[in-house]
């Protein structure tokens, strides 16, 4: 049990999960993506990587943040965003929080896989948990020479960009449209993120960039060397991949899920079993005039108390009252089971139950 510490905002819905090791479930398809990546890389020529899937969940806030460089005021750093077992200790909120460790130990070339924990938002592509894979690739300044590179970083942009295309390319055919769209990280200058066109919409798949020097330099990496560093999704590409519509389903135990994949096969595209009409309360409240309840909050009561039969929750509504200027909210919960059909009674006191638990907190309207 890892509750009784004041910091601490694991709710047990999410305790729960720790362990569940989705991806070292070689019929899983989180674990078949995992898979795919590790053989793209062991057959192409970016080196040899060290695999790394059973790295624990629970690390040091330091790890995770201060180690690749997030400012101390980084919004991700909020309990509102990352769930904390202790002042120090958090669920690694992405897998970059062994960048610096794995480094340090001496890796050049590694592939961290795991399950990670972000507070967010309920819809069919959130949820407390999900997966990434890290990779990391450093060039020593010997190896970038001889490869008639300008300079380290240059080599390693290059190489990023060959890899990461390469692999989308695997992954979802040769014809894949895909572009680099610009982005910010922390650890990483430049920073990429990659978009692939898929059923006509722009996906983002991953983030990478080339590693911060001081990141090297602090883990002992000879001066001089230059890395790359990439974070992919694994949930988001194997829903791309296999077609899977909501994320719960990676979740469920339903044969009729699971059945339809097996190690190996990329082919494999999900047919839907059943899909039972969604129900849908809203409940309305005022916030109070000290601190906000987030949309994150809202989605947490919702999820802990309604679990998997939580589909998405709204803002529907805002609005500030002219003469007292306090704030109404809104929200819309759509209930729905991915393997049988609720019974209204069932809905009925999952939303009871949630207005009483936002009660403790905010007036409802
Ligand atoms: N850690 C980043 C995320 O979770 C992804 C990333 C990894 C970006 C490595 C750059 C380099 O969004």
């Amino acid at each position: 049990m890892l509750t009784g510490h004041p910091a601490n905002n694991v709710p047990e819905s999410v305790y729960a999960k720790l362990g569940a090791g989705l991806h070292t479930r070689p019929d899983h398809p989180i674990c078949m993506i995992k898979q795919a990546v590790y053989d793209f890389f062991d057959g192409g020529d970016f080196g040899a990587f060290t695999k790394l899937d059973d790295l624990p969940a629970i690390v040091p806030a330091t790890a995770n943040f201060d180690d690749v460089l997030v400012p101390a005021d980084h919004v991700s750093r909020s309990p509102n965003d990352t769930y904390y077992v202790d002042d120090e200790t958090v669920l690694r909120c992405h897998t970059s929080a062994h960048q610096a460790a794995t480094l340090q130990k001496g890796e050049r070339a590694f592939l961290v896989t795991g399950d990670v924990y972000r507070r967010d938002s309920v819809d069919a592509s959130h949820y407390p948990v999900f997966h990434q894979m890290e990779g990391v690739r450093v060039y020593e300044e010997g190896e970038w020479k001889a490869a008639g590179a300008a300079s380290g970083a240059a080599h390693a942009e290059a190489n990023l960009k060959a890899a990461l295309e390469g692999l989308a390319a695997r992954l979802f055919g040769a014809g894949a449209e895909t572009r680099w769209v610009d982005a910010y990280f922390p650890f990483t200058e430049p920073s990429f993120e990659l978009e692939v066109l898929f059923r006509g919409e722009w996906l983002e798949v991953l983030g990478c960039g080339v590693v911060q020097p001081a990141i090297l330099d602090r883990a002992g990496v000879a001066r001089g060397a230059a890395a790359w560093a990439f974070g992919l999704g694994l949930e988001r590409l194997a829903m791309v991949l296999f077609g899977i519509p909501d994320i719960r389903l990676f979740w469920t135990d339903d044969a009729r899920f699971t059945k339809q994949f097996r190690a190996g096969d990329l082919t494999t595209r999900f047919s839907p079993y059943s899909k039972f009409p969604p129900c849908f309360k809203d409940v309305s409240f005022w916030q109070a005039d000290g601190g906000e309840l987030t949309e994150n909050d809202v989605c947490e009561v919702v999820r802990s108390l309604a679990g998997d039969l939580a589909e998405a929750v709204t803002l529907v509504d805002a609005f500030t009252h002219p003469k007292t200027g306090r704030i109404s909210h809104c929200y819309r919960v759509a209930y729905r089971s991915m393997d049988r059909s609720l019974e209204d009674g069932e809905i009925n006191e999952l939303q009871e139950g949630v207005r009483a638990a936002l009660s403790e907190r905010v007036e409802l309207r």
